[in-house]
């Protein structure tokens, strides 16, 4: 059956990869409450539309960091695309520049940071991890001279956090460069390397040593002495270091919990919205991922005051399901359902999306 909305994406993912990749897909920390919540906070917000305006103009084009893009939704990075399918990342490129919209790409990710730039359709930011500073020296340099467009900087990420259900399958998060079997259900090999950065708290002994949780503020110098690509902060939770994001001169903030896969009991990403958007009080770009799994989950956000959106898992089902076209309908879906539902709440373009949209109950 054609998959209608992104719930039919998942619900048709399920079953076709190695358990334990699925799992690792899926899954969040600890008892997975904050996961749960990203979607369930969506859920506790109504909206409020307004009637008898002309929308028959609507338009949901904007940019982000003066990046023109078709819609307000972007590709978060996700780790790993060659698991999801044998084209992995280049195939999300390309479907991303299909769609208009934006790709972040995983430090973390199966293909090459040169290979995803050819194949791009669109524009590209770079997400960093710093596993070791010569490793992401190299990573900056390269995905500067490659065309990224900025450096996002995760950093909620100082150590992986306790993934149980990757624990429970003894799924020691593994570099997944070359994983030819993983898609076609097959037992994969398993490296000593972590999928997502970040030492491996599984075993007795640390997998990979790094520097992850010797960050600081100070490391944002570090990145510029390498690079003039805007910076952004990828994991912000609270005005506070929203505040210090500012008085860092980064160009933008995402409003994150890494899809409920970090620190478990976090509040969902769409509840922080409004004290990191009041905090920064326009003095850099915010967005938000997190549960976004419909248009008028987006139309909650926007209304909330992000500038955008990021989607992480529904993009790796659109993959898993049918590659570069099932990631390009994910997005247009996603597009789709997110005009209606601004027409449908009476706003012509996107700066008729106010706070007074919705009402959290
Ligand atoms: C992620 N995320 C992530 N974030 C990041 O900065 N670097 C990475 O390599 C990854 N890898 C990754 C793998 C998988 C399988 C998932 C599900 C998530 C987090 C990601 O960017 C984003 O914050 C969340 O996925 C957003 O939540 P949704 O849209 O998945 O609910």
């Amino acid at each position: 059956m054609e998959p209608i909305n992104v719930n039919d994406y998942e619900m048709q993912a399920r079953g076709r990869l190695h358990q334990s990749i699925e799992d690792f897909y899926q899954g969040g920390s600890d008892d997975e409450v904050t996961l749960r919540e990203n979607r369930a906070a969506f859920e506790r917000i109504r909206l409020r539309p307004r009637v008898l305006v002309d929308v028959s103009q609507c338009d949901i084009r904007t940019a982000v960091l003066g990046i023109p893009v078709s819609m307000p939704i972007l590709v978060a990075p996700t780790a790993a695309h060659g698991m999801a399918h044998p084209d992995g990342e280049c195939a999300t490129a390309r479907a991303a520049g299909d769609a208009g919209t934006l790709m972040t790409v995983s430090s973390s990710a199966s293909c090459s940071i040169e290979d995803i730039a050819q194949a791009a359709t669109g524009p590209l930011w770079f997400q960093l991890y710093i596993d070791t500073y010569a490793q992401a020296k190299d990573y900056i340099l390269r995905a500067d001279a490659a065309g990224y467009q900025a450096i996002v900087l995760t950093v909620d990420l100082p150590r992986l956090g306790r993934r149980e259900r990757d624990l429970r399958n003894g799924f020691r998060a593994y570099q997944a460069k070359h994983i030819p079997d993983a898609f076609s259900g097959h037992d994969m090999p398993m490296s000593s390397a972590s999928a997502e950065g970040g030492t491996v708290e599984s075993g007795t002994i640390p997998e990979v040593v790094d520097i992850g949780d010797t960050l600081t503020w100070e490391t944002l110098d570090w990145i510029r002495s390498l690079t003039s690509l805007p910076i952004i902060l990828k994991g912000i939770l609270t005005a506070e270091d929203a505040l210090l994001a500012v008085e860092h001169r980064v160009a933008g903030i995402v409003v994150s919990n890494h899809g409920g896969r970090q620190l478990d009991g976090v509040p969902p990403t769409i509840e922080v919205l409004p004290e990191v958007v009041a905090a920064v009080a326009g003095r850099c770009e915010v967005y938000l991922d997190g549960g976004i799994r419909r248009g008028t989950d987006v139309l909650k956000a926007l209304a909330l005051g992000a500038n955008a959106v990021l989607i992480g898992r529904p993009v790796l089902w659109g993959l898993i399901v049918n590659g570069q076209p099932g990631v390009r309908h994910v997005l247009q879906m996603l597009h789709d359902e997110f005009r209606l539902a601004m027409m449908l709440a009476g706003c012509p373009n996107l700066q008729s999306i106010k706070p007074s949209l919705v009402k959290i109950v």
